[in-house]
């Protein structure tokens, strides 16, 4: 059989049209640049059974109230903005061309990533046996982030005569990429007007219904032949949300035509406009041809993989793959993306999976930011700056002081979980009890800290970073209490990182008690947030203390909770993953493997036979084990210490054998942790969790959720895998640690990051390492190799044969 997919390089070539894989092709060839983001549809089709054509913008959100099961419920959702992309031709007297229709002679579409491109390559035969071939050439601008284009290349191959070319922006669009979401409230904007700007240029102008922000496109659509503009027939079609130019013009056999499409795309929540309609003409009005903005592209994309791009040489794929990582988190988060209020969302700018919200997925995504744009990190940190206002209020709302962040979080910061789920294997609503994970506050401390110890940026910490995090302290201090008995502080009613436990078996109260993962995480903040006021110095740190109401009292009381949160232990080390866990049931998994094809979401399986995974002892993905995925052994050994617990290395191996056999791996997100925590204790497992991370969007192994979008924390979170596990790099106070643990799979990884501004080039294979100071903000950097310190002076060199270590 014919391979489908060929990787070569930075091109993913993916053969022949497939009406079947369309959809999750079109996820995977999504094209963005952190502003806007358009899927890898086909130009030529609107949305069809096998075509989403969906654009979506950082930020862009509409809510819409629907009717469900006798509830009205409210629903943030990620915008789908009108489809810019439709260009067609037709032959005169014939159809439209819809490939499901045509005879295809050849097919290819191929996401070129080193320059940002998709390119379609067809040649067809329509039933009067003409024969057409067809290039499409497609970007979203990475340098001028508000300008897409489609480049034609057209060539009648066996006939003469005249065609229409039609080129339209299309506002009828609706949210329904995602078939659960089908029954909410799916139409999220509304027409304003629309008009044609030029003889070769229109524009629609659209508003979501809700938060009212106005969308312009415009589009300026031209035919070349020998480079000079064809005078053609135009022919503009107005309607409420449509708008559409027909170019008639008369072609000859086996000459080439060119047709470009260049698009901008502007919206009322820009920096720096007057109002988008204008700002979206002038840009097409200024715009040069193709040509002329792929090569800024090109370049913007070429100094992009100059920081990014990470060698690893090794298994078959692998380094496509890394690649593919690479090009689609920079797509959904860029530097672009600074300065606008925005975080990450989960599922990138690909599609509507998950409503663009921001959860803890962040902690996944940072590292990689953080050793090579620190200033996206710093603008997305921002973006929970802002939101500080509503988490003060959402604390308060419920009883407690600080600042309670919500699980999941999109325009506002409100919480925008939502209340009622459709299990698609029952097709009952259900409700949704899992926005108390609260851990996500502590996730925040975390990224605001690594992010400082990537960067020592003090700037950000004083005034931006600690009033967060000291405001999450004081909500942790509130949440938590005392128990005398005990001698130690619980924490009741929340929900762990394991969605599939969201409250007692029987009990109608939600949360849960005194899960270990969120408890360990709040010592460990209120120790951080002790080390940060240190940080910013004393007169940042009392106007801090004045503002924010701290007292020296409340100072004591985070150091005694950071000396006595409550842990809850099993037998023999074994961390319980909450109170009680140990009298919930074992689950039958060989049953249930041997009874259903995939057991991953083992919520959904157990909703459809009315039982729930709350009964069991069974996780959805990492829980306890992200404490050793967050921390290191001798950061572990020091909070539990100081927690008064035992701690040992022995207990990390014992824990992970113990909940390796009683999860799911129902997120992506949990084979990623496995694999980094099984990197040194078990090489098989962990390359195998390792292998399925990095082909989970790209052979969609959860079943259809690519289609949805892909899985920014996953592919992430393979990158940081190859750095901070394989290539064994840690930003710690004192020096950059390089301790190499290279799987036998890979022979060479090569890499350039930025730690605390100094650029460090890493190249390792199984025998050798090789760190180059190329050059940063002083003239020497203190970097670690296994466990002993150099100093590095600029332009350095050295060379270590790991050995001999
Ligand atoms: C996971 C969460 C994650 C969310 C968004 C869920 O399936 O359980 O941990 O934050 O997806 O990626």
């Amino acid at each position: 059989m014919k391979k489908q997919i060929i990787m070569n390089g930075f091109n993913i070539e993916f053969k022949d049209w497939r009406p079947k894989d369309q959809k999750l092709r079109e996820s995977l060839c999504t094209l963005g640049n952190g502003y806007f983001a358009t899927r890898g549809a086909a130009e030529e089709l609107e949305n069809t059974a096998v075509n989403y054509p969906g654009t979506y913008l950082a930020g862009g959100y509409n809510r819409a109230k629907t009717k469900i099961a006798d509830r009205e419920i409210e629903n943030e959702a990620f915008v789908n903005f009108p489809n810019w992309l439709y260009l067609n031709f037709k032959i005169e007297g014939g159809e439209w061309l819809n490939l499901d229709e045509v005879k295809i002679l050849e097919y290819t579409q191929t996401l070129k990533m080193q320059d940002g491109l998709l390119e379609r390559r067809f040649k067809i035969v329509d039933g009067q046996g003409r024969k057409t071939s067809l290039r499409s050439l497609r970007m979203v601008s990475m340098k001028d982030k508000h300008i897409a284009a489609i480049k034609w290349f057209f060539t009648p191959e066996n006939w003469s005569g005249k065609i229409v070319i039609k080129s339209a922006l299309d506002g009828k669009v609706t949210n329904d990429n995602v078939e659960r979401y089908r029954d909410l409230e799916i139409t999220h904007i509304e027409p304003l007007y629309n008009k044609k700007i030029y003889s070769d240029s229109i524009l629609l102008v659209v508003q979501t219904k809700q938060s009212k922000i106005k969308v312009a496109e415009a589009a300026r659509t031209r035919v070349y032949y020998n480079d000079v503009v064809l005078d053609t027939k135009v022919k503009t079609e107005e309607e409420k949300d449509y708008i559409s130019q027909e170019m008639h013009f008369e072609v000859t056999e086996g000459e080439h035509y060119e047709l470009e499409k260049i698009v901008s795309f502007y919206t009322n929540k820009d920096l720096a406009i007057t109002e988008p309609a204008l700002e979206a003409c002038k840009d097409i009005k200024r715009s040069g041809r193709f040509s002329e903005l792929l090569e800024r592209h090109k370049q913007s994309w070429e100094r992009l993989w100059l920081r990014a791009d990470i060698g690893v040489i090794g298994e078959k794929k692998i380094q496509e793959l890394t690649r593919f990582h690479i090009f689609h988190i920079l797509q959904s988060v860029s530097l672009n993306t600074i300065g606008l209020d925005v975080g990450v969302p989960s599922r990138g700018l690909h599609g509507e999976g998950y409503r663009g919200h921001i959860f803890w997925d962040e902690l996944f995504i940072f590292p990689f930011l953080n050793l090579r744009f620190p200033e996206i990190t710093r603008s997305l940190l921002m973006y929970r700056y802002y939101r500080l206002d509503e988490a003060r209020f959402a604390a308060k709302k419920a009883g407690f002081k600080g600042a309670m962040f919500p699980w999941q979080s999109g325009s506002n910061g409100r919480e925008e979980s939502q209340v009622l789920h459709l299990n698609p294997d029952s097709g009952n609503w259900i409700a949704d009890e899992t926005h108390l994970q609260r851990h996500v506050n502590s996730a925040i401390v975390y990224n605001i800290w690594n992010y400082y110890q990537a960067t020592l940026d003090r700037q950000f910490l004083s005034f931006f970073g600690a009033e967060i995090a000291l405001d999450i302290a004081c909500f942790w201090a509130s949440k938590a209490f005392y128990n005398k008995e005990k001698d130690r502080y619980e924490i009741h009613g929340v929900v762990g990182p394991d969605e599939y436990h969201t409250s007692y078996p029987d009990s109608d109260q939600l949360g849960l008690n005194n899960n270990a993962y969120t408890n360990v995480l709040t010592a460990w903040v209120f120790q951080k947030v002790l080390d940060i006021v240190d940080v910013i110095g004393k007169s940042r740190k009392r106007e801090l203390l004045k503002e924010l109401e701290i007292d020296e009292e409340m100072i004591a009381l985070w150091k005694d909770m950071s000396n006595k949160m409550y842990v809850p232990f099993l037998e023999d080390g074994i961390i319980s993953q909450f109170e009680g866990y140990n009298s919930l049931k074992e689950f039958p998994w060989e049953e249930y493997e041997k009874k259903y094809e995939n057991i991953h979401r083992l919520d959904r399986v157990l909703e459809k036979e009315g039982d729930t995974p709350n009964n069991y002892k069974a996780s959805k993905q990492a829980d306890v084990l992200m404490l050793f995925y967050l921390f290191s052994k001798d950061e572990l050994n020091y909070i539990f210490e100081k927690l008064g617990y035992e701690f040992n290395e022995e207990m990390i191996y014992k824990n992970i054998d113990y909940y390796k056999d009683r999860t799911s791996h129902g997120s992506t997100l949990s084979r990623l942790v496995f694999s980094w925590i099984l990197s040194k204790h078990d090489r098989k497992t962990s390359w195998n969790n390792f292998r399925s991370l990095l082909i989970s969007d790209f052979e969609d192994i959860q079943g259809g959720t690519t289609t949805e979008g892909i899985h920014l924390g996953a592919m992430a979170g393979s990158l940081d895998l190859i750095q901070r596990s394989f290539a064994g790099i840690e930003t710690g106070e004192e020096a950059l640690w390089i301790t190499p643990n290279m799987p036998k799979n890979i022979e060479k990884i090569t890499m350039r990051i930025k730690y605390r501004n100094h650029w460090i080039l890493i190249a390792l294979n199984k025998q050798d390492l090789k760190v180059s100071f190329e050059e940063g903000w002083s003239n020497k950097v203190n970097i670690g190799v296994i466990d002993e310190l150099y100093e590095f002076k600029n332009g350095e060199e050295k060379e270590f044969h790991l050995d001999e270590l």
